[in-house]
């Protein structure tokens, strides 16, 4: 059996339409799904949408819509969003499905006789931005008098029935649970921002509320649904079928390699998460990573400042793949990133355009004049090619233990340092120059040439699905040659092979200024 691997991305709550904090997490995720799947894994890849809440009621109503008319609307647009990004994933989930209303139903009874939840009273402070309870000692105070969370929301003061679950109860489990697990929580600078909060002590944790309906109702609750956080939580369930824990892919699945998250909701799913899990009897995640926020420009991206940056104008302006590149390569992953157009740009036509696209480019279409379109004859290989050619067989290894972080940013670092040598190599070796005086040599420095460009095609395939396909198909690599068993040498490019005219692949982007300039 192939080993399994489950990547979850959060739910986006349907309040708004999606932004780039929604298609970074989500594209990190699909990189990931399409490297596991590449390298023979049996992958499950899960997203969503989040749709009960306070939060989502409320936009639902400013909209004069009904929730579920309203949440069937904004949700299309996140599953949309899948399909524009070229996001492999298995499954889409929305909250107000019936098989996750019988999730959190089944899991929430689980709990209750467990004697982990109990009937009490909720008075205390409530930030319905985050959808989150604060402690007043976590509290600011803003300039209008207002209670303001470590998040900048504003809280406001609730009181009403509620059921609680013991959170208080899992602290010492849970700060046992982050040293028997040391990487569970990942980037390890995060890892510290949890445990001092554990450390600190831990409240019960109100999960159902009474003042609005919609949501999942408490089973024998009655005027009770579930906190939306104790709802959407439970999707990565839901998803593998429970509650049947023993069906195939649960057992599969169960526990999920990878949970990722942006660092605002860390506290979710490191620290309430495992405990619900722990307290229900099934088994935390393996890891839980935290990702960075994008700034626009410098700027905090809000809605109130009007910055918010559309993932489908980027997708439009720049290209699709170009898009997936730049965010995965741009800033250091969990890292805090800013985006601007000159950085995407500055990418697009140095690392895409003049890198890879103009090493692919010079090197096919040189085969193409001097080598009658074939895949030329390797003859004997001097230092120089060995050297190249072992800097290229030598990328999966880094790049799988890269990705396995993830660390994105490091793995395309390597990708792009082979393409840095390349372009050395041809400098150099001169092939243009060889076709005269030594026709054999051209051929060998062309052959070396393109399997290093095999190389770097397979590899980028979970980064850039479309280009990488194309780089593949110029150099004639069948379909079935493009997982990550094509490193083997059985796999390398045969002498002979016919390939297709050469194309451009990464096009320059011209500024429009540039652009008119030319025109003179
Ligand atoms: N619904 C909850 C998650 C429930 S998961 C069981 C939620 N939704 S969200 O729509 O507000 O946020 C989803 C993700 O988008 C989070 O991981 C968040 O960090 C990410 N981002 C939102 N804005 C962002 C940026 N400006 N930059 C990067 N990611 C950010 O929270």
């Amino acid at each position: 059996m192939p080993p399994s691997y489950l990547v979850t991305t959060p739910i986006y709550y349907v309040n708004d339409k999606p932004h780039i904090g929604s298609a970074y997490t989500t594209l990190a995720c699909d990189v990931l799904a399409r490297f596991k799947r590449l390298d023979g894994y049996r992958v499950k890849f899960l997203t969503g949408t989040d749709e009960h809440g306070q939060k989502v009621a409320k936009s639902a109503a400013a909209a004069g819509m009904d929730p579920q008319s309203f949440t069937d609307k904004v949700s299309q647009s996140f599953r949309g969003l899948t399909k524009e990004l070229n996001i492999s994933n298995d499954d889409f989930i929305r909250t107000t499905e019936a098989r996750h209303k019988k999730a959190c139903q089944a899991l929430w009874n689980t709990l209750l006789e467990r004697g982990e939840i109990y009937l009490g009273n909720y008075a205390g402070w409530y930030a319905l931005r985050d959808e989150a309870y604060y402690a007043e000692n976590e509290l600011t105070e803003g300039p209008n008098g207002k209670k303001i969370a470590p998040s900048g929301a504003e809280c406001e003061w609730v009181e009403e029935p509620s059921y609680f679950f013991r959170l208080s109860a899992w602290g010492d489990r849970l700060l046992q649970f982050y040293e028997d697990i040391p990487d569970f929580i990942l980037p390890l600078t995060r890892r510290n921002e949890v445990t001092s909060f554990v450390k600190s002590g831990l409240q019960d944790l109100s999960v159902s509320r009474t003042t609005l309906s919609w949501g999942v109702p408490v089973p024998d609750g009655p005027g009770h649904v579930m906190y939306v956080w104790l709802d959407a939580l439970t999707y990565y369930l839901t998803a593998l079928g429970y509650p049947d824990t023993q069906a195939e892919t649960f057992t599969t699945f169960w526990p999920a390699d990878l949970q990722m998250v942006g660092k605002d909701i860390l506290r979710f799913h490191a620290v309430y998460w495992p405990a619900f899990l722990m307290a229900a009897g099934l088994q935390p995640p393996k890891r839980v990573f935290a990702h960075g926020w994008w700034t626009n420009e410098g700027q905090k991206i809000s809605k109130s400042l009007g910055n918010v940056i559309d993932p489908l104008a980027l997708i439009e302006t720049y290209g699709l793949d170009q898009t997936r590149y730049f965010l995965m390569r741009e800033v250091p992953f969990g890292n805090d990133g800013d985006f601007s157009h000159d950085s995407m740009i500055r990418r697009i036509n140095s690392d895409l355009a003049n890198g890879i696209g103009n090493l692919a480019q010079r090197t096919l279409s040189l085969i193409a004049k001097n080598a009658d379109g074939k895949v030329p004859v390797c003859g004997v290989l001097t230092q120089e090619d060995t050297r190249l050619l072992d800097a290229a067989r030598g990328l999966p290894e880094i790049v799988r233990r890269e990705i396995d972080v993830p660390a994105f940013h490091k793995a395309l670092d390597a990708l792009w340092d082979v393409v840095s040598q390349a372009d050395r190599y041809i400098d150099e070796q001169a092939p243009w120059s060889l076709r005269k005086t030594d026709l054999s040599r051209m051929n060998t420095v062309l052959y070396v040439l393109a399997e290093v460009l095999r190389h770097l095609g397979l590899l980028l395939q979970p980064f850039m699905p479309e280009k990488a396909g194309l780089l593949l198909d110029q150099l004639a690599v069948p379909a079935d040659s493009r997982s990550f068993a094509a490193f083997d040498s059985a796999h390398a490019l045969q002498a002979g092979t016919l390939l297709p005219a050469p194309e451009g692949i990464f096009p320059r982007y011209v500024v429009e200024a540039e652009a008119a300039a030319h025109k003179g």
